[in-house]
């Protein structure tokens, strides 16, 4: 694409349009557009198929201002990064045999789609989706490395700010607990690797599960089971956690959808309607547009613009929830650099892609090379390499690529290289982060995934990626 061709975008994550010769072409504007338009999440089924609506969730929060509740767009980022953070070494240990649930987690061939968008209007970077849930509606954080949906439950001893009514069980008349001796009770101390739960008093003893993350955020309740809508399926009996006392960097959404490989993941409990095959396309932070979450193996709903490529998913017996593949290389610009990266997760709760060592510092090392024509700036909390782009009206983003096993190459969307930590370009940031040690597990987050439909095919064993622009409004 020439020069004068370049898409406008916008300041905060904006992307270029994609380039030849390995390069996209980005121009940096301070202009802003009112970017708070709310919407209303849908979902609907198409072809048999159930699609959500998948909204990126989080980010500044506020509206144009850059200032939020008093805090600095660079606070909230700063936040936003050390949950980040906190939720890779989390991974770390579970992946490693350990436990993602911190501690004592517990106590005890129809198709759906689901629209999926970014959580920036509740401040978290993540992505949420609504979905029926009793006789109400729960917007939910999508997340594929956990495997215990929950939500915040009326009357609730402590919660986040919600957006929106708290679930009610008490206004279900198909709300149940579970007990104690419920295969599901047993099946949630097995997924979160935990000795005996706490059982409730009286008759028949409740299943009480809390799940406590490594940031300090934890949820804590009972084990429930209600109707759950997505675009109209309805699954009966649906397993999740009833949580009265929450906290953490939840944003104002009701709580999180598990969509782990684990038998209590929304996946498991829907493999009749859904063959264990769910998809997505994240959109992009900023734009008004949103993506979806295909639940089914219908690919005629998919909207990708280029074929679909599948690589081997690699299979462990002490993974926990993950979805790992092996990355094999990883070009920057179309230049390959060292790329020994091996056995990585597939996130769609990790923000920022965080490669082990090695890996980050060739990565690092090719790319300044190729940006070396622009001034550096400080690093920015995770992010160690970023520059000062004050001043330049066009600049050009080399490109990024992973490459998986089976020479399955994905290319990240433009919008996926940099990070815009100041809305006046005068930091802007290589959005990957660097892993403590070699021994930890690289994570491809979600930053690196949008403007991709990403499918895991559990009962295939495989991953597939494909280009396509996340527009589902
Ligand atoms: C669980 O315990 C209750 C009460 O003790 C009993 O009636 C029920 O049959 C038990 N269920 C299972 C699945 O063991
Ligand atoms: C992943 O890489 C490991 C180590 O090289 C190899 O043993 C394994 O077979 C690979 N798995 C897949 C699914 O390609
Ligand atoms: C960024 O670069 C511009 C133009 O060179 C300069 O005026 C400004 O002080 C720099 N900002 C920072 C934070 O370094």
């Amino acid at each position: 694409m020439a020069w004068g061709a370049c898409a406008l975008l916008l300041l905060l994550l904006v992307l270029g349009a994609g380039g030849g010769g390995g390069v996209h072409c980005l121009e940096v504007t301070r202009s802003r557009r009112a970017l708070q338009r709310r919407h209303h999440l849908r979902s609907r089924a198409e072809s048999g198929a159930t699609i959500l609506e998948l909204r990126h969730h989080g980010g500044g929060g506020g509206g144009g201002s850059g200032k939020s509740g008093g805090r600095s767009r660079e606070e909230e980022l700063g936040g936003l990064f050390s949950s980040d953070a906190a939720r890779v070494s989390s991974l770390q240990r579970r992946a490693g045999g350990g436990s993602w649930a911190e501690d004592k987690a517990a106590a005890a061939a129809a198709t759906g789609r689901v629209p999926v968008t970014s959580g920036a209007r509740l401040r978290t970077l993540n992505y949420v989706a609504t979905v029926g849930l009793g006789g109400g509606e729960a917007t939910v954080i999508v997340d594929t490395a956990s495997e215990l949906t929950w939500v915040q439950c009326a009357p609730c001893a402590s919660c986040h700010d919600q957006q929106g009514p708290l679930f009610d069980p008490a206004s279900s008349p198909s709300y149940a607990v579970l007990p104690c001796n419920s295969s599901s009770c047993d099946a949630l101390q097995v997924a979160t690797g935990s000795a005996a739960g706490a059982c409730g008093g009286g008759e028949q003893p409740s299943c009480s599960y809390t799940l406590s993350y490594r940031d300090g955020s934890y949820s804590q309740g009972v084990l429930a089971h209600d109707k759950l809508s997505l675009a109209g399926e309805v699954i009966d009996g649906f397993v999740f956690g009833c949580g009265t006392s929450n906290q953490g960097p939840f944003g104002g959404t009701s709580g999180l959808m598990g969509l782990g490989r684990s038998q209590l993941s929304l996946i498991s409990q829907t493999m009749d309607q859904f063959d264990g095959v769910f998809s997505y396309c994240l959109p992009l932070k900023e734009s008004e547009s949103s993506g979806s979450l295909v639940l089914g193996d219908d690919t005629s709903v998919y909207r990708n613009s280029t074929p679909i490529v599948y690589t081997t998913m690699v299979s462990d017996p002490v993974q926990g929830p993950f979805y790992f593949v092996n990355l094999t290389g990883i070009t920057i610009g179309g230049q390959e650099v060292e790329s020994s990266a091996g056995k990585v997760i597939v996130d769609s709760g990790t923000i920022i892609t965080s490669l082990v060592p090695s890996v980050y510092n060739a990565v690092k090392a090719e790319f300044l090379s190729q940006f070396a024509e622009y001034p550096q700036a400080p690093g920015f909390s995770i992010l160690d390499t970023c520059f000062n782009l004050t001043g330049f009206r066009e600049v050009q983003i080399p490109s990024l690529k992973f490459v998986f096993e089976g020479n399955v190459e994905v290319e990240v969307d433009s919008s996926g290289v940099l990070y815009f930590v100041s809305s006046d370009s005068s930091q802007v940031c290589l959005a990957l982060a660097s892993l403590k040690s070699e021994y930890e597990t690289s994570i491809i987050g979600n930053y690196q995934q949008k403007n991709l439909r990403v499918i895991f095919d559990t009962l295939g064993s495989q991953i597939g990626f494909a280009q396509e622009t996340c527009d589902y409004i």
